[in-house]
């Protein structure tokens, strides 16, 4: 597992297991193990129910710092969220989430931690968070709906973020395209609007039919 140096004492892969130092020591977000090293608590990331971890666990590198700004866009209950709390503990995370009954439970994990901020929002409205968000250094999206290339890109720009990482779940651009299509087509949407690739790649065996891809602006 590649961790960027910046990253190392919050973020790590141990006997198979990728770990993220606690936060709040003591609670468990979504019923993960804990470890305990030297003085410090660290929770198991889930390969199977988040993302990031998956795409770490397949070689890649979170393009994030300790002290970023992070526009999460769908950020559900909190899940990825946590654990992105654990690694940016001198930054922040403004989570985004549409849906009433995820934000409830949001709203909570948010409240034990001092850097996570709840948004009710439309990610595909970014003009709509700006009330609440006052800039990014990176955006994290992980929306199912059409256009996800496009709705990063947007928000980049909306926010002034440099760098972003996409969730891409292909089933929600297209159910009859192969995948591996779909994450091209997301590759070349994303150039087309001034922004570099830097990573992209499929997420089986964690995740079927999703992709990640990382960008600089
Ligand atoms: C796949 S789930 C996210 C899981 C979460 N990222 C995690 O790893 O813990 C997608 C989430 O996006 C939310 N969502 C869908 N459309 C949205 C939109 N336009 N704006 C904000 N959130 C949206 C859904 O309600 C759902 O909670």
């Amino acid at each position: 597992m590649r961790v960027s140096e910046g990253l190392q004492e919050r973020l790590m892969g141990r006997e198979g297991r990728i770990l993220t130092r606690s936060l709040n020591p003591g609670q468990r977000v979504y019923g993960e193990r804990l470890h305990h090293h030297g003085d410090a608590e660290w929770r198991e990331w889930s390969l199977q129910r988040s993302k990031p971890a998956a795409y770490l666990a397949l070689g890649g590198d979170l393009p994030l710092r300790r002290d970023d700004r992070l526009l999460y866009l769908g950020a559900a209950s909190g899940t990825t969220a946590s654990h992105f709390s654990d690694i940016l503990d001198l930054g922040t995370i403004y989570c985004v989430e549409v849906s009433p009954r995820s934000f409830r439970d949001l709203v909570t994990v948010c409240g034990r931690r001092r850097n996570m901020i709840p948004v009710m929002g439309d990610a595909g409205r970014p003009q709509d968070l700006a009330f609440a968000v006052e800039g990014a250094t990176a955006v994290y999206q992980d929306v199912a709906q059409k256009g996800q290339a496009s709705m990063l890109a947007e928000n980049m720009r909306a926010f002034g973020a440099e760098r972003g990482m996409l969730a891409l779940k292909s089933r929600s651009e297209d159910v009859t395209a192969a995948p591996a299509s779909i994450l091209e087509r997301a590759v070349a949407k994303l150039e087309s609007e001034g922004l570099t690739v830097v990573d992209a790649r499929m997420l089986e065996p964690y995740e079927k039919d999703h992709a990640m891809v990382v960008v600089r602006a």
